[in-house]
């Protein structure tokens, strides 16, 4: 009845349909696999009641990316929640396209409400198990996903293929929302609230009210041997984690390759991936796997509950009532969470040689503090110790985020962005891990301060935590690189004596370091990536109160040792 509308209709559909298919044949030509990540509030049940959350394509945890070592990949991120939001990959390398990293103000504005962003995804040597997360404010919280990093086609896992895998994905609840933990928390000049829950995959498990229907159940075969991908989530805590009378094996981290390591709990900070074989030889039941946490900071409160998930044998048999619990350390157990970490080491075999730089050109040496300012109660919250506002630094300044992106500020030449004078060294020195510290240690300077690194630099850093305000571990994490830890120790370093026991032969390759408590750690890595590359504490209250920096690190003088340009859709602030 209406040819000429119907034909044109058709058309245009056509059209459009055509444009879709050369759309998707460019992106596959370039053998690039899309994701479409939406992100938008949802509702979910926790601890008998419902708030709504932000996820990606209404899932917590969000979807899981599978990729293959050296795949690029490209992500559609739609905002279509009510806050600014952006996407980080968490250890993935980005080879010269920073573009695409994702923290708020340091390599690309937020998304608006919305607004969307083509994020590309570029896997290089990573191999194993990293994530993905949201990488403003607060908003993390909810919003993260597994990538799993499989062998190229043709290799295989330098460890004999396991039956099953499972990501375990550890994270932290809290009743209130998140917008409002953050607000409450911006404000007071405190501590946040502790979380009231932790989780796997999204749930508390059997110890926690209105949750023990939906706890995580993983089927197992008694004989058989399973990878378990464990990623912790969680906003505010270095967590342990153990299988109930099963010992596990780890065999990578933060995606790249360890020597096996049996033990009976591993410690997991904030941002960090442990892979970990586990054979199910025990008798057919039920037996929990469970995290709790490690916090090591003096008269600070914490959330000290247990999140489980049920590990169950097949068949039919006499299951005993309950399943057993394992022994997690205790929460203060500073001994437990570092000889773990201390213990892991790389691979380091003919397939997986390793690249610590021997000749260092560039040393560091970055104090990380929790400081205080003093806090007027007339125009702010001062609920920090004797009514201050909490704080953090490294090299005694305390980062703030700027209003418009360093890395456009960088590529573009716009002055007044940030300063490229991060010191090398603390201004003062001082005995960092002292039991007595005098107060006026405790302010720091308040700066948008990067440090600038030359192309194929060679850079040794040691980072030392003090016991300003509180002594605590600090995860750090440096966006755009692995780096081989190959040392640590617990009270100042030594820089005459430490550096003799550096281990130079298989130091463990990782993105996210848990320095330990007025402790040090050192990292080398070759900055061979040029671009704006964060670094920060991963524990959230330490990051939005300042203990951050960035790298900027120059482009060399060939064409593939340089930035490749911006997509034309970065967004605008
Ligand atoms: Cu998990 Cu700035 O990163
Ligand atoms: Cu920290």
């Amino acid at each position: 009845m209406f040819p000429v509308k119907t034909n044109s209709v058709l058309l245009l559909m056509q059209i459009m349909l055509g444009l879709l298919v050369f759309a998707s044949m460019v992106l596959h030509c370039q053998g690039l696999s899309r994701h479409t990540f939406v992100v938008k509030e949802t509702p979910y049940t926790r601890l008998c009641s419902t708030k709504n959350i932000l996820t990606v394509n209404g899932k917590f945890p969000g979807p899981t990316l599978q990729v293959r070592k050296g795949e690029t990949i490209v992500v559609d991120v739609h905002n279509k929640g009510d806050y600014n939001i952006t996407i980080h990959w968490h250890g993935v390398k980005q080879p010269r396209y920073p573009w695409s990293d994702g923290p708020e103000y340091i390599t690309q504005c937020p998304i608006q409400p919305g607004k969307k962003f083509r994020q590309k995804v570029i896997f290089s040597s990573e191999e194993g198990t990293l994530w993905w997360h949201a990488h403003s404010d607060f908003t993390r919280a909810t919003v993260y996903g597994a990538i799993i990093i499989h062998p190229k086609k043709g290799t295989h896992y330098p460890f004999p293929k396991p039956y099953a895998e499972f990501p375990i994905i550890l994270g932290e609840w809290w009743k209130q929302g998140i917008m409002e933990l953050y607000e409450t928390f911006r404000l007071s000049g405190g501590d946040p609230n502790v979380s009231d829950a932790y989780t796997i995959n999204g749930q508390p498990g059997d110890l926690y009210p209105c949750s023990k229907s939906e706890t995580v159940k993983l089927m197992v075969d008694h004989g058989k041997t399973y990878l378990l991908r464990i990623i912790n989530a969680a906003l505010q805590d270095i967590l342990f984690f153990a299988v109930a009378k099963h010992n596990i094996t780890v065999v990578g981290t933060d995606a790249s390759y360890t020597k096996p390591l049996t033990t009976d709990y591993i410690a997991i900070s904030p941002g960090q991936t442990i892979d970990v074989l586990m054979k199910a030889n025990q008798p057919q039941g039920d037996y929990y796997m469970a995290a709790s946490v490690y916090s090591s900071a003096a008269g600070v409160t914490y959330d000290n509950t247990t999140t489980t998930a049920i590990l169950h044998y097949n068949g039919t048999y006499n299951a005993s009532s309950r399943p057993y619990l394992p022994n997690l350390p205790s929460y203060n157990d500073t001994n437990a969470s570092a000889s773990f970490t201390g213990k892991l080491r790389s691979l380091a075999d003919e397939d997986h040689p390793i690249k610590v730089p021997l000749n260092i050109s560039t040393k560091l040496f970055y104090a990380a503090s929790v400081n205080t300012f003093p806090c007027n109660n007339r125009t702010s919250y001062c609920e920090g110790p004797n009514g201050t506002r909490l704080a953090a630094s490294l090299n005694n300044i305390s980062f703030e985020l700027p209003t418009t992106d360093i890395l456009k500020a960088y590529y573009n030449h716009i002055g007044g962005v940030y300063g490229d004078q991060f010191p090398s060294v603390p201004p003062l020195l001082f005995n960092f891990t002292a039991d007595y510290l005098p107060s006026f240690l405790l302010t720091p300077k308040i700066g948008t301060e990067v440090k600038v690194l030359e192309y194929n630099s060679t850079v040794e850093l040691v980072f030392q935590g003090t016991n300003l305000a509180a002594g605590t571990d600090h995860p750090m994490h440096i966006h755009g690189y692995s780096f081989y830890v190959v040392g640590w120790g617990f009270g100042n370093f030594d820089k005459d004596k430490d550096p003799l026991g550096y281990n130079l032969v298989d130091p463990p390759l990782q993105n996210t370091i848990a320095v330990p408590k007025n402790g040090w750690a050192t990292i080398r890595f070759k900055a061979n990536n040029p671009g704006v590359w964060f670094m920060h504490c991963h524990l959230e209250r330490h990051l939005s109160w300042g203990m951050d920096s960035a790298f900027i690190v120059k482009n060399g003088d060939y064409p593939e040792a340089q930035l490749i340009s911006p997509p034309p859709d970065m967004p605008p602030c």
